[in-house]
């Protein structure tokens, strides 16, 4: 692997010098944010996520916590099955040099430079975690568009009673609601809360964990006649995910009474002003996450 990343290197540096590497900008990928305004207030390392040289979403990303603060996307309509899972990482996080694709993880040993600016299958394997995906998969039409979630910079540690439940719920929810009622471009920003303090980690201190997930959507363009219990979802609704049974219940409350594996992962779907309000409260920083909360007509 060592050799054949000079060798990349050499071939790019002598063909061709003005692609540069898609991290530390969002400029090539803002067509996935409403208004092409990526949110305000986390400090983080911008990847427009490419994958068969197509632009698939945008992440921002943690290279202390080696997982990202946020994925942001395009909702459509999804088709077909979830793909056969090949998990992919990015070689311009350890490589400035190289093209900004995605790309498999090879067999066998892996180069140390990708292992240190990235998370990698190993950190999760056995560790009571899943790799949740922020961006899923199931909310794409294409199977480029659904594989190119299987990266490890749009994953974060998620407990499998959280990502098989609540969490999977409020997926599938979403996608039937922008399904039936959304009539343009629906964009998703997903994201996650750090613990206030005592940050939890994957074994080896590599991949922190966070203490909540975040979702929300706009979609400025959509079917007034709503049903009742949709009316408040348009043109922007937002959700918070708990992945520690452990944490305490005032940012989401936890419903004893639903079964054991899915208990304490509740999800409460709210406005995006609460979510805001939260975020604020837990970064000590001011975060929008759309443009104009949404509000704007265009
Ligand atoms: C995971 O745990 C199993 C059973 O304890 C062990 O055989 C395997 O080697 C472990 N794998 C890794 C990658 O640590
Ligand atoms: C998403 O919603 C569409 C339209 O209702 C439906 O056909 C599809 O099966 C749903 N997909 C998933 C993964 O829930
Ligand atoms: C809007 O929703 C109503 C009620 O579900 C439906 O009858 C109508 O066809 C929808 N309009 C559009 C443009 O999708
Ligand atoms: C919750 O607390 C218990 C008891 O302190 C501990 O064993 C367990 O690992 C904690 N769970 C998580 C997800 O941190
Ligand atoms: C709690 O969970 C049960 C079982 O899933 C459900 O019937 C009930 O509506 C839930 N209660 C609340 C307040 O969400």
């Amino acid at each position: 692997m060592l050799r054949s990343w000079s060798q990349l290197t050499l071939a790019f540096l002598s063909c061709c010098c003005s692609a540069v590497a898609d991290v530390g900008d969002f400029a090539p990928c803002l067509q996935f944010f409403y208004s092409s305004w990526p949110p305000k207030g986390l400090p983080g390392t911008p990847i427009c996520q490419r994958y068969n040289n197509n632009y698939q979403f945008a992440t921002l990303y943690s290279r202390p916590r080696r997982s990202p603060w946020f994925s942001a996307y395009v909702y459509t309509v999804p088709t077909g099955k979830r793909p056969s899972s090949s998990w992919k990482f990015e070689p311009q996080l350890a490589h400035p040099e190289a093209n900004g694709n995605m790309i498999p993880f090879p067999p066998g040993p892996l180069d140390q430079n990708v292992v240190e600016s990235q998370a990698v299958n190993p950190d999760y394997i056995n560790s009571s975690y899943t790799r949740g995906h922020l961006n899923p998969s199931s909310h794409h039409h294409t199977h480029e568009g659904r594989s190119s979630t299987f990266t490890l910079t749009n994953v974060v540690p998620q407990k499998c009673g959280s990502n098989d439940g609540p969490w999977e719920n409020l997926e599938q929810t979403v996608n039937q609601t922008l399904a039936a009622y959304c009539l343009g471009q629906a964009y998703v920003v997903t994201g996650v809360i750090p613990y206030r303090s005592d940050e939890h980690w994957l074994r080896n201190h590599r991949v922190a964990v966070p203490e909540y997930m975040w979702s929300a959507y706009c979609c400025p363009k959509y079917n007034d006649s709503l049903p009742d219990h949709l009316k408040t979802h348009f043109p922007t609704y937002a959700a918070v995910g708990r992945n520690d049974p452990n944490s305490t219940e005032e940012i989401v409350p936890v419903n004893k009474t639903v079964k054991k594996a899915f208990r304490g992962y509740d999800v409460r779907e709210m406005a995006l002003e609460t979510l805001e309000m939260y975020l604020k409260d837990r970064f000590s920083s001011v975060i929008r996450v759309f443009y104009q909360s949404c509000s704007a007509s265009d």
